[in-house]
């Protein structure tokens, strides 16, 4: 069959970078871009891209239709630290928008759906180290309550409907080509701009605040790879664990400096230090590893490399 597939939020963060990469897989023809606003220039040039509301089932619907999409991918949401300041808000876009896009799969308006969830699902009362798969979430954000929601809604749509939606509790996602906006882990993406651009660093976490991490690379190829495994396989309908690595400000700081010595870091922690505080340390992905054969590729100093390469030679 033929696929064609609409990206929901294709210019944020992590969907400018996977809807360029779904085009090599499927053609540039065959993948929608859709956002309240436009992306990059690359993003626009190399494909068709649709104004939608994702919070709207008639301007979703609309574009499914016209386009005869098959799958969609839907990256929008309001991220942790936003929707604190905006409760209800980041409530209704991440839950509206998850629950228009199940009914239209229920519906079989669209064939597969993917769904972002996060680390967030976990909170002060989840294990920290190697947090298990399947644990206490009672998540102290209203980005974490909307995850853990969002997660429940896609098993129920697959026990009661056959929905099939896959998902991914992603940890935080470093990457240099769109910044990411309103997230707690936003701090290790900042971080290499500025040591690029200022040699120096103010972190809203304290030095030893240690999250789980993952370059951008690995984190498309996770999605593209468990949406194209097969059925058999995805094992899990709420979402799956996913790990790289884990670090401290200071750890990044430290893989910075054998780069750029005179680098200097220093610590302010804001409101978001309480939000990092409820996560999990290091996650426990060996479901994801054993079901569909997850695999990362990149760690800490490798990731410092790429970034530190790619910001430097973006910025000439
Ligand atoms: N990166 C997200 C945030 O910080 C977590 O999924 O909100």
């Amino acid at each position: 069959m033929n696929e064609v597939i609409l990206v929901i939020g294709a210019c944020g963060q992590i969907g400018t970078e996977l809807t360029q990469k779904l085009r090599t897989i499927y053609g540039n023809e065959n993948v929608i871009a859709s956002d309240i606003k436009e992306g990059n220039a690359e993003l626009m040039s190399s494909g068709t891209f649709e104004f939608v509301d994702a919070t709207s089932k008639e301007s979703v619907l609309n574009i499914i239709e016209k386009h005869k999409v098959t799958q969609v991918y839907l990256m929008a949401a309001m991220l942790s630290a936003t929707a604190e300041k905006h409760p209800i808000k980041g409530w209704d876009l991440n839950m509206n928008s998850l629950l228009i896009v199940l009914e239209l799969a229920k519906d079989k308006y669209i064939n597969k759906v993917f769904w972002p969830s996060s680390i967030a699902t976990f909170g002060a009362t989840s294990p920290k180290i190697d947090t298990p798969q399947k644990t206490i979430m009672e998540p102290l954000t209203v980005y974490g309550i909307s995850k853990v929601s969002g997660e429940l809604w896609c098993n129920y749509y697959h026990e009661k409907y056959g929905v099939d939606v896959r998902s991914i509790r992603y940890p935080g996602i470093i990457s240099w080509k769109t910044k990411p906006g309103g997230g707690t882990t936003d701090y290790a993406v900042d971080i290499y701009f500025k040591a690029i651009e200022e040699k120096k660093y103010e972190c809203f976490l304290s030095e030893d605040t240690m999250l789980p991490m993952m370059y951008m690379n690995d984190a498309i190829n996770a999605t593209i790879q468990l949406m194209q495994a097969d059925e058999s396989k995805i094992k899990q309908r709420m979402a799956y664990n996913l790990a790289a690595m884990s670090f401290t400000p200071k750890e990044v700081a430290l893989s910075i400096k054998e780069h750029i010595p005179d680098f200097e870091i220093t610590y302010n922690p804001d409101f978001r230090q309480a939000i990092a505080d409820t996560w999990p340390k290091i996650i426990d992905d060996t479901e994801a590893r054993n079901d569909w054969g997850w695999e990362h590729k990149f760690d800490l100093s490798l990731m410092t490399k790429e970034m530190l390469k790619n910001i430097s030679e973006n910025n000439k």
